[in-house]
């Protein structure tokens, strides 16, 4: 099998390097990739965001699969038109990918399907804006406002305050740059990312994951596009995990398919374990980043046949997965000032060992490796327990020279001395 892989993060260099160790897939290539993507598959340097674009290429290299890593990509219609151009693909269509391109859509799915989630309400006018925030104010000064920007930010749209201010001030730049902003009610306890390939109404549900969102150790600062994760979760007992996807995933699955979007891809399950149960924060139609780093370092099962059998209709019959024992945890390294305005074209040291997994590098003319996103790298621990992976993960990040960069020294930390619990 030839895979075309779309995307430029470090979730593309794991996606490449689980496809290789799969017998079945022969040629591995990727648009546009990084510095590191370059070392281990043939980079073709197309716009992704275009269907024609990436239609020409996959023909050109006669994939059989194209995966597409990135959100954007989706939420533009380039798995419709792969597909209608009679190759396979592994990612929803433009329509079933509203499920993360627009957060008012989402909800209507899960109120539809009876799914917990956060009580909501968009506001599209600044007139309005006040007496919203009013309904969403922390009860008992212990919760938070959450604020978001209804469609892709990256991340970086959402803010999670308990200062009336901040909530305002974030809502009201999204409204004078013509954001719709979506105000929620806080969901309290512990987060978890459960990955599903999902195609149709069936679900096989990947191994949970918790990352990171805040930019600084202790969980404070700016949100990011997360700054680290491990799996599995020892504190999560199976049957939460059975729960989420009977309860949850599945339901949604299926309305998605009555309503005509039936989604075909990697359903990103966003969850807080609150007293109350699983309740959804966010879903996603991609694989998420840093969760991916971490989640794929465990799979044993061959992942381009997996994939290719969502994409092609065979999900139902591809079997459990099978996974290696122990824990993966993933570190990133990010930038000077990111999630700011990030530094960019240092020289980066230390990038090309085993377990470094780049997302923000590009080749330089003389041969350097040199930063050129906020988030730089990823590094990958395994081991037989949370420790362990831990020391390797953090032995890796503290090998790269970037003068300026940064990483969170906890992730994965309260886990792994055993003070999280439901
Ligand atoms: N880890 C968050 C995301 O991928 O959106």
């Amino acid at each position: 099998m030839r895979v075309l892989v779309i995307g430029s993060g470090a979730r593309e260099h794991a996606l490449l390097l689980a496809l290789r160790r799969d017998p079945e897939v022969e040629e591995v290539a990727i648009a546009p990739g990084n510095a590191g993507t370059a070392i281990i598959a043939d980079q073709y340097d197309v716009d992704v965001t275009s269907g024609e674009a990436v239609v020409k290429l996959a023909q050109r290299l006669k994939s059989d699969l194209v995966v597409i890593g990135p959100e954007v990509p989706l939420v533009l219609g380039v798995a419709d038109a792969v597909r209608e151009a009679g190759i396979a693909c592994f990612g929803p269509t433009k329509d079933a990918a509203r499920i993360e391109g627009s957060k008012a859509f989402a909800k209507d799915v899960m109120t539809k399907a009876g799914v917990r989630t956060a009580s909501s309400e968009i506001v599209d006018n600044p007139g309005h804006l006040d007496a919203a925030l009013d309904r969403f104010g922390p009860p008992a000064g212990q919760a938070a406002w959450v604020v978001k920007d209804d469609g892709l930010a990256a991340g970086k749209g959402v803010v999670v305050t308990t200062d009336p201010d901040t909530a305002r001030a974030h809502a009201a730049s999204l409204l004078d740059s013509g954001h719709p902003v979506l105000l929620e009610s806080f969901l309290d306890g512990p987060e978890v990312s459960l990955f599903c390939v999902v195609d149709g109404e069936t679900v096989v549900p990947l191994l949970p994951a918790q990352d990171f969102k805040r930019i600084e150790t202790g969980d404070s600062g700016p949100n990011t596009g997360g700054m680290g994760a491990y799996s599995p979760l020892p504190w999560l007992p199976e049957a939460v995990i059975t729960q989420i996807v009977d309860e949850i995933v599945k339901p949604v699955a299926a309305e998605l398919v009555a309503r005509g979007s039936s989604f075909s891809g990697l359903l990103y399950a966003g969850l807080a374990i609150t007293s109350n149960g699983p309740a959804v924060v966010e879903f996603n139609c991609r694989f998420g980043d840093p969760e991916t780093q971490a989640v794929l370092a465990l799979l044993e099962s061959p992942l381009g046949q997996l994939l290719r059998a969502a994409a092609t209709g065979e999900l139902a019959s591809f079997g459990d997965l099978q996974w290696h024992d122990g824990y993966a945890v993933a570190v990133v390294v990010a930038a000077e000032n990111y999630p700011g305005r990030p530094r960019l074209g240092d020289v980066i040291t230390g990038s090309e060992a085993d377990g470094v997994l780049h997302a923000g590098t590009a080749r330089r003319d003389d041969g350097a490796i040199v930063s050129s996103g906020g988030r730089v790298l990823s590094v990958v621990g395994t081991g037989p327990d949370l420790s362990a992976a831990r020391d390797v993960a953090y032995s890796l990040a503290k090998s790269i020279k970037l003068p300026g960069s940064h990483f969170r020294t906890d992730i994965a930390l309260a886990a792994a001395e055993g003070r999280i619990g439901l």
